[in-house]
């Protein structure tokens, strides 16, 4: 196992009123390639904050980030994007999807930014959709399909770049409990091939599948799998 990311005493404060709030504080967390990670914890326990820095979207005020062994303070504002765009799938609870287009345009769409050809864009985007089981949906829109197929639909999105860490807020938060089922049982199967998974949730069981939970209070990690040091790191 490769270590993918390193958080290094993190913290990250928002001013407010004058006034320092502390959301995360000495964060340490190791996530290798292939982990399968639950971020669980109370509202307002800076699991948003967390996933932010994870994604890219945020930087620590303090400690370090390391993604892939490089520290994120080294790198601009544009290089940050481009790491999201390549490295980086993003599920989300309400699904994100452009409403006026298909299921295949949807998925197409981020590589569009990443400048990969039109031809080359479509081949990708129909075999992660048919990856999904979605192969006889391509050309539907997203008030066409179900919960569950919109959330196919973006983690056929989220796949499409082939990044080396998928990243899901709540992914089953709008779906009944069949359908997440099913989207838990793709989970399953993507980390069974070798994906990377970190699934910010409320929800026990969902985190009671995944093979690491790192519990969160009050920014701080309560409960965690492995150290630093296991990792060697
Ligand atoms: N942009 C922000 N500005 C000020 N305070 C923030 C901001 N984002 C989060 N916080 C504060 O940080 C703490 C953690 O919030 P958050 O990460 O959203 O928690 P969770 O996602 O677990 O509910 C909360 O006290 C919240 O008010
Ligand atoms: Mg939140």
């Amino acid at each position: 196992m490769s270590v993918l990311l390193a958080l290094q005493a993190v913290q990250r404060s928002f001013l407010m009123g004058g006034e320092y709030i502390g959301a995360l504080d000495n964060i340490n967390l190791i996530v290798e390639t292939n982990d399968y990670l639950a971020l669980t914890g109370t509202s307002g326990s800076g699991k948003s904050t967390l996933m932010n820095i994870l994604g890219c979207l945020d930087r620590p005020t303090a400690g370090r980030y390391l993604f892939r062994g490089t520290d994120i303070a080294a790198m601009s504002d544009a290089q940050l994007a481009t790491l999201r765009s390549r490295e980086i799938g993003f599920i989300f609870q309400s699904f994100n999807l452009l409403a006026r287009a298909s299921a295949l345009q949807n998925v197409m769409q981020p590589l569009i930014y990443q400048g990969v050809r039109r031809s080359e864009r479509e081949r990708r985007a129909r075999a992660a959709l048919a990856k999904v089981g979605l192969q006889h949906r391509m050309e539907h829109l997203p008030s066409q399909l179900s919960g569950g197929q919109r959330q196919r639909v973006a983690i056929a999105r989220a796949l499409c770049s082939s990044p080396s860490l998928l990243l899901a807020d709540e992914p089953t938060g709008n779906l009944d409990s069949t359908t997440s089922a099913e989207i838990l049982a793709l989970f399953d199967e993507l980390h069974a091939e070798g994906h990377t998974l970190i699934i910010v949730t409320h929800d026990d069981n969902i985190a009671a599948r995944c093979r690491r939970h790192v519990r969160l209070l009050d920014g701080r990690i309560v409960e965690a799998a492995k150290s630093m040091e296991d990792a060697g790191v």
